[in-house]
């Protein structure tokens, strides 16, 4: 047997014994970066170095990275899907190319000093070309060089074998993916994964990243060749030990078992197991060092619907009482070890996760006397229900499940006008990004840090970033604060950043050990584990010093390309936390 921590760690040793620097694990909020709420992928707070900036730990780099991803939110609750997982990556920034990831990836694999896998039960697929993009030969004769057969190699095309943006733009490129048998006995000679996709589960990914995908729909060159690579720690621990279901590994299990033990009706496996993964992504995200709160907006959206979602569920179990913050504080054990951020802010969490339950077994209250006022011989029409659900976030579910017939056509009409136009606004906002490396995104990321040393000037030290997000037009600043701000504290404010534009301060950056950054007094997260070696940007001169922030970049060289800072909006973004979008003209 391996335990998911197990696993964790050699995988870490062993790309250390390949002269890898092992980084902590990013926040799951990703920074500037319009194009995704969460991160999905390890490489994604990497995008800047992959695009070509210096990390500072060099470039060889391995980590266990936070993911959530919930584009398959749906499948939550068969055996395989989490909405928070955590990725195992291995990266090379313009360091080695295919060769050496490839022979990286079958040793660990395969060696009997790591996972000893035999090499019987592996199977590889590579890029079979397309346009310009040349066919992977070069990727399928390393693996025949290590041993692999000919009859395990399968070409696919881009829906398999190429991997990225995370966003609509960014760093992208052919992958060759590794699979593990699952079947019965051994694998036979003609099946692959491309034929037998139930008996082949992937395990790893390793992308050739060397393109960038432009707004344009354009595939650039990088700068430089690099290697993201991409393992499903839960999913890899279980298909190692045989387990049926992902809820079987060490850090889903207890999880599992809490929930399980509080439910009246033991029988309703999917409801134990949505709850199980709903729980652990919501304590996940809200134990961030970000600290997304429920709300309406955003991230907070996400969280709010994965508490409600698994109080529904507990109530198909025939729970009725308060049991989010028990189940939260079983994660909280479960993680804190790989994640001692959960320790840190784990008051906060059981705190808001309470006020989250109380709040919505409220909705559902009033939600049930406003459906008495609705109905009409036991039936309710389509644009009541919407209602219901659109101003007291009452879910369709509940409707039914008192009985009362719902107009169910007329209401998914509604539903889905209502998600149409929601997804055009979100296309526009995402479009483009701080991953193109433009100059505007450029020079906003630079304003970005002069509005958060402003807000602290004007406003007091109690301000920290809680969300940045930056396109090609705007940027979007969320912080905490609890009070709306004032006319008088905008234009102060747009004051102190166009004063430091005018003062044409230099932009600068020095690699530092994240306790030399604290010492600096630099804002930002510090995520990092004691002496790992960070970047931290600047904005001085002799004279004064506008902000040091730990930041990955890229920034303008000097404050006077600015132009000038405008606030365009100031608003409520969740509990305690404002939004700011501003401009530069
Ligand atoms: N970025 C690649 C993935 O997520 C490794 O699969």
């Amino acid at each position: 047997m391996i335990t998911a921590s197990e696993l964790r760690t050699k995988y870490l040793e062993f790309f250390k014994s390949k002269q890898h620097t092992i980084i902590s694990s990013a926040s799951l909020i990703p920074e500037n970066d319009p194009t995704v709420l969460f991160n999905t992928a390890g490489m994604q707070p990497l995008v800047p170095y992959l695009a070509g900036e210096k990390h500072p730990e060099g470039t060889r780099l391995a980590d266990a990275q936070k993911c959530i991803r919930t584009g398959d939110i749906e499948e939550v609750g068969d055996d395989t899907h989490l909405t928070f997982f955590e990725m195992m990556g291995n990266w090379s920034l313009g360091d080695y190319f295919k060769k050496e990831s490839i022979e990286f990836s079958w040793e660990f694999l395969t060696s009997d000093k790591w996972l000893n896998i035999d090499p019987k039960k592996l199977s590889v697929t590579v890029f079979e070309g397309e346009g310009s993009i040349e066919k992977d030969e070069e990727a399928a004769e390393i693996w025949k060089s290590l041993g692999m057969p000919e009859y395990r190699i399968t070409y696919l095309g881009r829906e398999d074998n190429w991997w990225g943006p995370a966003g609509n733009t960014g760093p992208c490129g052919p992958d060759t993916e590794i699979f593990y048998w699952v079947g019965e006995g051994e694998a036979p000679l003609d099946s692959n994964p491309g034929n037998d996709e139930d008996n082949w589960v992937e395990i790893w990914n390793n992308v050739f990243m060397q393109y960038n995908k432009t707004a344009g729909g354009e595939f650039e060159p990088l700068k430089q060749k690099n290697v993201d690579t991409g393992l499903g720690l839960e999913r890899v621990t279980a298909i190692l030990n045989g387990y049926k279901t992902i809820y079987e590994v060490d850090t889903l299990k207890p999880i599992y078992e809490a929930v399980k033990n509080i439910a009246v009706d033991k029988s309703n496996e999917k409801a134990i197991r949505i709850i199980t993964d709903h729980m652990r992504a919501a304590v996940m995200i809200m134990g961030d060092d970000r600290g997304v709160s429920p709300s309406n907006l955003d991230q907070g959206y996400i969280v709010r619907r994965l508490i409600r979602v698994s109080i529904r569920r507990g109530r198909e179990l025939g729970v009725n009482n308060e049991f989010v913050s028990d189940i939260a504080q079983v994660v909280i054990d479960v993680m804190k070890d790989a994640y001692p951020e959960l320790e840190r802010n784990k008051t906060r969490v059981l705190a808001e996760l309470k006020v989250e339950e109380e709040k919505f077994s409220k909705v559902l209250e009033k939600g049930e006397i406003a459906v008495q006022k609705f109905v009409a011989d036991g039936k309710i029409s389509g644009e009541e229900a919407f209602t219901l659900y659109a101003s007291y976030g009452f879910p369709i579910e509940e409707i039914q499940k008192l009985g009362v017939e719902v107009d169910m056509v007329d209401f998914e009409q509604r539903i889905k006008k209502h998600q149409e136009i929601s997804r055009k606004g979100s296309e526009q906002k995402f479009s483009g990004g701080l991953a193109d490396h433009s100059e505007e995104t450029t020079r906003l990321h630079t304003a970005t840090h002069l509005l958060h040393a402003a807000l602290r000037a004007v406003l007091g030290d109690h301000v920290v970033q809680k969300g940045s997000n930056i396109t090609a037009d705007r940027l979007r600043f969320d912080f905490s604060h609890p009070d709306k701000m004032t006319d008088k504290e905008k234009q102060d404010v747009e004051d102190w950043v166009n004063d430091k534009i005018d003062k044409k301060i230099p932009v600068n950056f020095q690699e530092m050990t994240v306790e030399e950054a604290k010492a600096k007094g630099a804002m930002g997260l510090f995520t990092q584990k004691y002496g790992e070696k960070i970047k931290v940007y600047t904005v001085g001169n002799d004279e004064e010093t506008a902000s040091i922030e730990i930041c990955g970049g890229p920034h303008v060289k000097n404050t006077s390309e600015l132009g000038h800072f405008k606030i365009k909006k100031e608003q409520a973004s969740s509990a305690g936390v404002r939004r700011i979008k501003g401009i530069l003209e």
